[in-house]
């Protein structure tokens, strides 16, 4: 199977070309300007831009929180995905209490093969560290699991600071790395009481209990537990200002850490949560203000963000009623798995904020290296697996959960207009998507990763 596609602008982290790029049984085969070859498809790029598939470094597709499961699992969310320009998913394997990690990852084995329309890879995430965990990590490693995940929150998940740092050592010294969710989890739950005392029982009360000093605080331990393991750190879905200067101080430091945003932290505002519908908002970390939206837009900017993952982890309002008389009872999460490329290229490249060669490395090269893919993903070269995403900048539309393909009845970004969007998507070297259609669902494959590049080392 031959595909050419020609006259797209070929966009890289370093740099863009008008250019004509050649796939062949699976792989790119030649980028060149005016390619003549023989080919079963030609796809004509005029007017649109030509990067390798996107990665979204952060799904929860079919997790079971115990009082209810999400609304997407890996049939409807993938197919959001490709729709979206997501040709790789990392998805939160869950070692829930009682389970191996070996028993978690069989069980989403089994969520994922055969039902997946974009690529997929797992994180393990840990509910428990202790001598039987550390004894399935080298076999984790051999199934292609090269990052993990703890929980500073959630009473169900949530790890010791004792255990991170033995976790970041051992992880660490076998070339991998560990996400971890910061906030301060005694202080909210403190928070939490505080306001149902006061009667509070609506989402409004959400943000207020995790203000940014939540974060931060997490945030500033991660970086000293991190500098005394001496070993890589992960934060995953940084929303704040005060996180972010953490971030950079620990670097200063000569702390080694790789850091995580969202599509909703740098275009959805706070005073949402007052919406009819605000419960949809309510995920962790909240939405915040607008001078953390400049500061993380700043740190994409400046590179100090390394990569932008969705987060998705969706509930319909049904499910999100289960808080309706406490807001603390609200399951968190949000969709957006379809949304990330148009979102970003809209808010972000479109604003000035970044350019299109920064849209490449956020949205894909960079969690391609970390994450043990590059250069087979995450860059349009010679050799590279033919994951490929032609958009179209210049197709205006208003986001909706209704032409969305994800299986929830809302969407935090319902009514946003964005001004362009994923038109053609290659995966594995077959044409998926087309003219923004799912033309072959179910094609995905499991990517098997290699141990980490610790491009900040
Ligand atoms: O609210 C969120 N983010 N839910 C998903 C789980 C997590 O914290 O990443
Ligand atoms: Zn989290
Ligand atoms: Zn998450």
């Amino acid at each position: 199977m031959q595909i050419l596609i020609k006259n797209g602008t070929v966009v890289r982290s370093t740099g863009r070309k008008k250019a004509d790029v050649l796939v062949k049984n699976g792989r790119i085969a030649k980028i060149a300007p005016a390619i003549e070859a023989e080919a079963d498809r030609v796809i004509d790029a005029t007017g649109c831009y030509v990067f390798a598939g996107f990665i979204d470094t952060h799904t929860h597709f079919d997790l079971d929180l115990g009082v209810t499961v999400t609304a997407d699992d890996f049939e409807t969310g993938t197919k959001a995905a490709i729709v979206g320009g997501t040709t790789t998913v990392l998805d939160f394997a869950t070692q829930d209490r009682g389970m191996t990690m070996h028993d978690a990852l069989e069980l989403w084995h089994k969520k994922a093969d055969g039902r997946s329309s974009c690529n997929y890879g797992f994180h393990m995430a840990v509910s428990e560290w202790n001598d039987d965990r550390k004894a399935e990590v080298d076999d984790m490693f051999k199934a292609g699991i090269s990052s993990f995940k703890m929980y500073m929150v959630y009473p169900a998940m949530k790890v010791s600071d004792g255990q991170i740092y033995d976790a970041q050592k051992f992880i660490g010294e076998r070339g991998g790395v560990i996400g971890v969710h910061c906030e301060n989890f005694d202080v909210l739950q403190a928070r939490i009481a505080e306001e149902k005392a006061v009667g509070h029982t609506d989402p409004t009360a959400h943000p207020r209990t995790r203000p940014q000093a939540v974060e931060a605080e997490g945030v500033a331990r991660l970086m000293r537990i991190a500098e005394l393991s001496k070993s890589p750190a992960w934060v995953v879905h940084l929303s704040t200002a005060d996180g972010l200067s953490e971030v950079r101080a620990a670097r200063k430091r000569g702390v080694e850490v790789y850091a995580e945003t969202c599509p909703q932290y740098i275009t959805l505002d706070v005073s949402r949560y007052a919406d009819p519908d605000g419960a949809k908002f309510v995920m962790s970390p909240p939405l915040r203000e607008a001078k953390d939206r400049a500061a993380i837009l700043d740190g994409m900017k400046k590179k100090d963000i390394d990569f932008i993952g969705t987060d998705h982890c969706s509930f319909t309002m049904e499910q999100k009623a289960l808080g309706r008389d406490d807001f603390s009872k609200i399951p968190n999460g949000g969709a957006g798995v379809q949304n990330r490329a148009e979102l970003v290229y809209t808010y972000a490249v479109e604003t000035g904020a970044i350019t299109l060669e920064q849209m490449a490395l956020l949205l894909s090269e960079r969690a391609a290296r970390l994450f043990g893919m590059y250069p087979k993903k995450g860059v349009l070269r010679t050799g590279s697996d033919a994951d490929i995403v032609v958009f179209d900048p210049n197709d205006p539309h208003t986001i909706s959960w209704k032409t969305n393909l994800h299986a929830c009845d809302n969407s935090p970004y319902e009514g946003m207009r964005v001004s362009g969007r994923t038109r053609d998507v290659i995966l594995n070297g077959t044409l998926v998507v087309e003219n923004g259609r799912l033309i072959r669902p179910n094609c995905g494959k499991y990517v098997f990763r290699n141990p980490c590049e610790r491009y900040r080392k």
